[in-house]
């Protein structure tokens, strides 16, 4: 059972069409909203504790809104109180068969931590997903979960959305992945608690680590170290209760990546940004843009939900290129859109490599940046796994995010830099991580006007 509140996520509200100029300075203060990734997790794994986790500032967005709906689904009830929203969980091996379909939106974090967490559940489960979520591989998960013995039946044989679990025994499995992902490697970490024997996830890079640090402070029975191969991770079977968290989410990098890039660009510009998540495993755009001559100041570096956090300064400047290939990639996965737009306004070229995964995010980001990009005169070349960029100035157009939140994000941020006016459409997807994100921008001095307003 849960409150309606709770399942009250604004989704879509945001314009569908936008106008934007070339504007004065940006100044001000921001909080950005919630960090995406560590909110799923936080309502996702408050059904694994037994009793009431308190979960504050954690990002409401559409995304988010469906892990919400999954954990009351699963039998947890769920109310907002005093600024916080709580779970309550009979704990892993009390929770239900849910009564319908599981939908998952067009959340790819519900979708794969779900697959984890229910593969080995005594009940069969049906995660469905709208059709741009129905489009991305769910094989990389689905084929490890085979592997500890999980019974399912998904579309494509067996590769994507819908996907039907048939409630199984699970055995341990030592996975070694060939892809730096955080929710293949949380699915697995998850059904680990499952399994019958030892589950080992070995991963090839530095995916972020969200999902090993609250399974620890809730007294989860995971180890890690790193060997050979790379950096490992242990979980065996849950035999006693895990415990409730008290958490406050900080606020998202990937998020504040928009406003930090703006305030980057926009001569003149002079903006903080508040209570920053600096998680190592997510801190690349910081690093890559500090390297390329931004102006950014980390200031009171502290702990806030048991992840680094701090407060940016950053004063307006001219970027030069520079390279990005690597480990360092999967630090900033979620930010290469943006930093493309940035890379577009600096002096001289900027290559980014060994990026191909941007390819099945929630559009081929690789193609549909260097599109829209294109479109706005930048000298962006995509190739097979990136780009190359050269720097140079940006000119209005009419461009179009295909759906993809941060690419109608990145694309704003490009329409205050570029000369004339930008029209963004499909722009109302900003809310599946940024609700607010034009009210923000607008709170700094962004020139930016709603063409139309959704009816949703
Ligand atoms: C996420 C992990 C990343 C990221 C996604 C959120 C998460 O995806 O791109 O936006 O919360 O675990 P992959 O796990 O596919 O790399």
């Amino acid at each position: 059972m849960t409150t309606d509140a709770a399942l009250d996520t604004p989704s879509r509200q945001s314009p569908a069409t936008l106008r934007v100029r070339r504007g004065p300075a940006l100044r001000g203060t921001l909080v950005p909203p919630g960090d995406k990734s560590i909110s799923h997790r936080a309502f996702l794994l408050a059904t694994l504790a037994t009793g009431t986790t308190e979960i504050r500032a954690a990002l409401e967005s559409g995304d988010c809104g469906h892990s919400v709906a999954a954990a009351a689904a699963l039998g947890c009830r769920i109310w907002r109180e005093d600024g916080a929203t709580y779970v309550d969980s009979p704990g892993l091996r009390g929770l239900h068969e849910p009564a319908a379909a599981i939908d998952c939106g067009r959340s790819g974090t519900t979708m794969r931590l779900l697959c984890g967490l229910l593969a080995g559940r005594p009940f069969p489960t049906f995660l469905i997903a709208d059709p741009q979520l129905a489009q991305r591989p769910m094989g990389r998960v689905l084929a490890p979960l085979a592997a500890m013995d999980a019974q399912f039946l998904a579309r494509s044989g067996g590769t994507r959305a819908p996907i039907a679990f048939a409630g199984s025994g699970l055995h341990g499995h030592r996975h070694v992945l060939r892809v730096a992902s955080a929710q293949v490697k949380s699915a697995l970490l998850l059904a680990g608690l499952d399994a019958v024997g030892p589950t080992e996830v070995v991963e090839p890079g530095p995916a972020r680590d969200h999902t090993e640090r609250m399974l620890l402070a809730q007294g989860a029975p995971l180890t890690s170290g790193v060997g050979a191969e790379g950096r490992w991770h242990r979980i065996t079977r849950l035999t006693e209760p895990l415990s409730p968290l008290r958490l406050t989410v900080p606020a998202d990098p990937s998020s504040a990546a928009f406003p930090l890039v703006a305030a980057c660009l926009v001569p003149g510009s002079h903006v903080w940004l508040r209570n920053v998540g600096l998680n190592p495993t997510r801190a690349g755009i910081v690093r890559v843009l500090q390297r390329m001559g931004a102006r950014i100041t980390l200031h009171a570096e502290r702990m806030t939900g048991g992840e680094p956090v701090a407060d940016l300064e950053i004063e307006a400047g001219p970027l030069h290129g520079t390279e990005v290939a690597g480990e360092e990639v999967v630090t900033l996965i979620d930010e290469l859109p943006i930093l493309a737009v940035a890379a577009a306004c600096a002096i001289g070229q900027t290559t980014v490599r060994d990026a191909a995964e941007l390819r099945v995010k929630e559009t081929d980001r690789i193609a549909c940046t260097a599109e829209q990009l294109q479109a706005m005169g930048a000298d962006i070349t995509a190739t097979p796994d990136g780009w190359q960029i050269g720097g140079g100035t940006l000119r209005g157009a009419a461009v179009h995010s295909h759906g993809d939140h941060r690419l109608a994000m990145a694309l704003t941020v490009a329409g205050l830099v570029a000369s004339g006016l930008t029209r963004v459409d499909d722009a109302a997807c900003a809310a599946d991580s940024y609700p607010g994100f034009v009210g923000d921008l607008r709170a700094l001095g962004a020139l930016i006007d709603d063409l139309e307003t959704p009816a949703c």
